[in-house]
């Protein structure tokens, strides 16, 4: 079949995978191919155990595999052969030298550039996916703009804004589609031929355009702002806990202003996720870069208070359980970042395991998805820790159980049962307040909830 456009996507993660899957399945006329350095994570994504978790996934996978959607290990003739090129490699923050632990560490990025530069034999459409910080098209384009001969290349943004765990549903109906570009003739050429491609599915009204900046810089400050109003909920949260308001309570309230509106004010132990906090500290180098040292603190107490929500709920768990753990057995129940992702990057399960070990706690870690992952977190971490799929058998023997990550399967566990298993007095510390408190209350459980008054059957 005589295909009419030729896509690449460099990267072939979380974003890469899911996202390139969607174009193929929306475009068949388009012929996808996805490549990474890792071969195997190529391995996995032409296998029934695709390497990403994500509801809906396996569907559109096995339609378009094999079809217009292919997994290879073979990057220089694949960049030679197609037109256009995604690039969804890890951007993640840097660990050394200047700007460490803030700044965006562009080594994938920039070997990807190279990478393009040296196998390209024709001119190419090369497209941000990954999350950059503002005016890294710039630094693409000077690395691509070395190129011998008639060789052209037309760089845009098109950050990514889908969620783990809806990266499907997400991608199917995004609220919008952001396309970043020069107003050259060859930039909006360009422009226009990437917004043919999303118009297949997205109706143009969502699909956006804008400066190459604006495109950059407005991903990054997505993800602060959708940060920043979980850390408000939950600094109210410890406020709550102070006084006889309940959160729940208070961010129904508060959210059903439709100027402020309901969503991300789930309080619960911080949020996760690769992406939230490396993403603010970027904003944060940004700021500082530029001398803006107000903005860049405002942005950073959005991390301070993440941190502080975690410390804020392993104290609780030592305090309530008369201040030592060692030699008690704990049960962790989810360690995935949020719920229907087996991804644990930055998961506060990550630093509560830890804690609870260097507590000297026995840790037994219970998730549906997310165990190979929470074993390679806590891999060479000094202490005993379990792994065990089966929430009822993960719990049994067990003095408390923290509840870290929102998996529905929780809300509907059997807890008088779970309960009858346990060493008395029983403890749960509901990290993300999804059990029926009052109920687990009347079981026999000393419950403690985020943002709420902590059930207890103790005299003070
Ligand atoms: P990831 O680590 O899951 O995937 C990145 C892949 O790129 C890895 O498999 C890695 O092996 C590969 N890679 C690195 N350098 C390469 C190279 N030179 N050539 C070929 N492959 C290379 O990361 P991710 O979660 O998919 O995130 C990718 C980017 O998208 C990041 O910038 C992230 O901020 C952004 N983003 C992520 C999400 C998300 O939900 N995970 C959502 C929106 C945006
Ligand atoms: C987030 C953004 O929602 C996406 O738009 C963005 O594309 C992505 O980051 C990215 O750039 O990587 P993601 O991290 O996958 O997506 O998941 P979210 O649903 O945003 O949740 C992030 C964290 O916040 C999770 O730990 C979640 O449990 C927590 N959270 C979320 C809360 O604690 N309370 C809430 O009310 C909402």
């Amino acid at each position: 079949m005589k295909f009419k456009k030729k896509i690449l996507c460099i990267g072939a993660g979380y974003v890469g995978g899911p996202s390139m899957a969607m174009i193929a399945y929306k475009c068949p006329d388009c012929r996808i191919t996805v490549v990474d350095t890792n071969p195997d994570r190529i391995d996995a994504w032409n296998s029934e155990d695709l390497p990403v978790y994500e509801p809906g996934l396996d569907k559109i996978v096995k339609i378009t595999r094999g079809k217009n959607l292919f997994f290879t290990k073979d990057i220089e003739n694949q960049i030679k052969e197609n037109d256009i090129i995604f690039v969804s490699v890890n951007t993640p923050t840097k660990t050394y030298g200047a700007g460490a632990d803030m700044a965006a560490d562009l080594q994938y990025w920039e070997k990807t550039a190279r990478q393009i530069l040296k196998h390209s034999r024709s001119s190419k459409i090369v497209i941000e996916k990954s999350t950059l910080p503002v005016k890294t098209a710039l630094a693409m384009e000077k690395i691509l703009a070395s190129a011998k001969g008639k060789i052209k290349f037309d760089v845009l943004s098109n950050p990514e804004f889908m969620a783990e765990g809806t990266a499907i549903s997400d991608l199917e109906n995004p609220d919008r589609v952001l396309i970043g570009s020069h107003e050259t003739k060859s930039g909006l050429k360009a422009r226009a031929e990437l917004i043919e491609i999303y118009a297949q599915w997205i109706p143009l009204r969502k699909i956006i355009t804008s400066n190459i900046w604006s495109s950059e810089l407005s991903k990054l400050v997505a993800n602060a702002f959708l940060a920043q109003r979980v850390s408000s909920i939950n600094s109210i949260s410890a406020l709550c806990e102070k006084t006889d308001a309940d959160i729940s309570e208070v961010a129904k309230a508060v959210g059903m202003d439709s100027r402020i509106g309901d969503k991300f004010l789930r309080a619960g132990i911080g949020f996760g996720g690769s992406c939230f906090k490396k993403d603010i500290l970027n904003l944060v180098y940004l700021c500082s870069y530029y001398g803006l040292q107000e903005v860049a603190a405002y942005w950073e107490s959005v991390v301070k208070i993440n941190e502080y929500q975690q410390e804020r709920f392993m104290a609780n768990i030592l305090n309530s359980m008369f201040s030592t753990l060692a030699g008690k057995k704990i049960c962790i129940l989810g360690f995935a970042f949020k719920a229907d992702t087996g991804d644990t990057r930055e998961s506060p399960a990550i630093y509560i395991s830890q804690k609870l070990l260097a507590e000297h706690a026995e840790v037994i870690i219970s998730d549906p998805k997310a165990l190979k992952n929470a074993a390679i977190d806590l891999d060479g971490i000094k202490g005993n820790v379990k792994y065990i799929e089966d929430p009822y058998r993960a719990v049994a023997g067990c003095h408390a159980i923290a509840i870290l990550t929102d998996w529905n399967l929780y809300r509907n566990l059997d807890f008088q049962k779970i309960y009858n298993s346990m060493v008395k007095p029983a403890f749960i510390f509901d990290g993300r307040n999804i059990i029926d408190h009052k109920k687990c209350f009347s079981i026999g459980f000393n419950v403690y909830p985020i943002g709420k008054p902590a059930l207890s059957h103790f005299k003070n």
